[in-house]
């Protein structure tokens, strides 16, 4: 009898064995909380793999990446605009990555994974908007903002909120929307005037949507598709894509360098390109627009072809010395200016 049950015993082991790839995969995530939470719960039940996920905002774990180098202690970061993980890229950062999911991506998913020779891949597009909260503006009998230039009026002193482009991938596209469509001098001259009618920087993109959302703040700069959530779910605010033309963020996911999980990475970063992750956001009516051409983009979505773009190029502002050279211009001669 003894025997005969240790001669099974492999085989049980086997059968009730993890993944071939590996047990757990750690993942710092950018996108919202939730999706972060939903995503992480369906990758565990799809593969048994157990995830570990802290939420951070896109210059956060870009820094966090970077000061744990010599001893990564995350597999994957998923989420939150191109720029910071290019630079990670190019700062040795990241392992490329060549999903097998890369021929269901549309056309610019393609093309910006290949640009960046698989050191990171897209997931979602998202453009950059202001926001309002319609109930606010009437109190206060304030005009609603149609464009870039109108958030300089000085009747909006202290109405304004928006992140800080240090830690927030949503701020940094906002940062390098407003040098490419201005010019960088008349650029941060356009960041110094807004300055002062800015409430507060906050750390993460999502923070002056909600805050519009409540009321606690007149006007907000984030992503469109997040003002349409709060817009969705009732609160009385607008949001407009602004006359000057706007820019767009390119959500990527990325392998990070020396992970303790790279084959469960590379299953988690297969997982983010699928239809099963990417139609998490129409769940949560987070209206982003998918890579994956299998995946259900939200009628509710902003429509691209509709919205005036500025021809964006996440690929130069992702540059390692362009990303750091701007943050610190920004924080010298903007963020720590008197208001
Ligand atoms: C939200 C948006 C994403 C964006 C992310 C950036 O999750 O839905 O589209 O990429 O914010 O977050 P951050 O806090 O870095 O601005």
């Amino acid at each position: 009898m003894m025997h005969f049950a240790r001669l099974l015993a492999p085989a049980v082991v086997i059968a009730t064995a993890s993944p071939v790839w590996g047990q757990e995969v750690t993942v710092y995530c950018s996108i919202l909380e939730e999706q972060c939470r939903e995503g992480s719960a369906l990758f565990e039940k799809m593969t048994g793999t157990k995830v570990t996920m802290v939420r951070k905002s896109t210059g956060e774990v870009y820094a966090q990446i970077r000061a744990e180098a010599a001893n990564p202690k995350a597999d994957v970061w998923w989420g939150g605009p191109g720029e910071a993980h290019l630079q990670a890229a190019g700062e040795n950062l990241l392992t490329p990555y060549q999903s097998p999911r890369m021929a269901e991506l549309y056309p610019w998913a393609q093309t910006y994974a290949k640009n960046a020779q698989f050191g990171t891949n897209g997931i979602y597009l998202g453009v950059l908007g202001i926001g309002y909260n319609t109930d606010v503006l009437k109190k206060r009998n304030l005009p609603e903002p149609k464009c870039w230039a109108d958030l300089l009026d000085p009747r909006y002193r202290d109405e304004i909120q928006i992140a800080d482009p240090s830690s927030s991938g949503t701020a940094y596209v906002f940062l390098a929307t407003t040098v490419q469509r201005l010019g960088e001098e008349k650029g941060f001259e356009y960041l110094k005037a807004m300055h002062k009618n800015v409430n507060q920087y906050t750390k993460s993109g999502i923070a002056p949507i909600k805050a519009l959302a409540l009321g606690e703040t007149a006007i907000g700069i984030g992503f469109m598709h997040d003002m349409l959530t709060q817009i969705l779910d009732g609160a009385p605010m607008k949001t407009i894509a602004p006359c000057e033309g706007t820019g767009y963020e390119t959500g990527s996911v990325s392998l990070i360098k020396g992970g303790r999980n790279p084959e469960a990475g590379k299953k988690f970063i297969d997982f983010t390109l699928s239809p099963d992750a990417q139609n998490i956001n129409v769940k949560l009516k987070i209206n982003s627009l998918p890579s994956n051409t299998q995946s259900t983009v939200s009628p509710d979505a902003p429509k691209f072809a509709d919205i005036k773009l500025i021809d964006y190029d996440t690929a130069k502002y992702g540059q390692p010395a362009e990303r750091t050279r701007l943050l610190g211009r920004f924080e010298k001669e903007v963020k720590t200016q008197p208001r």
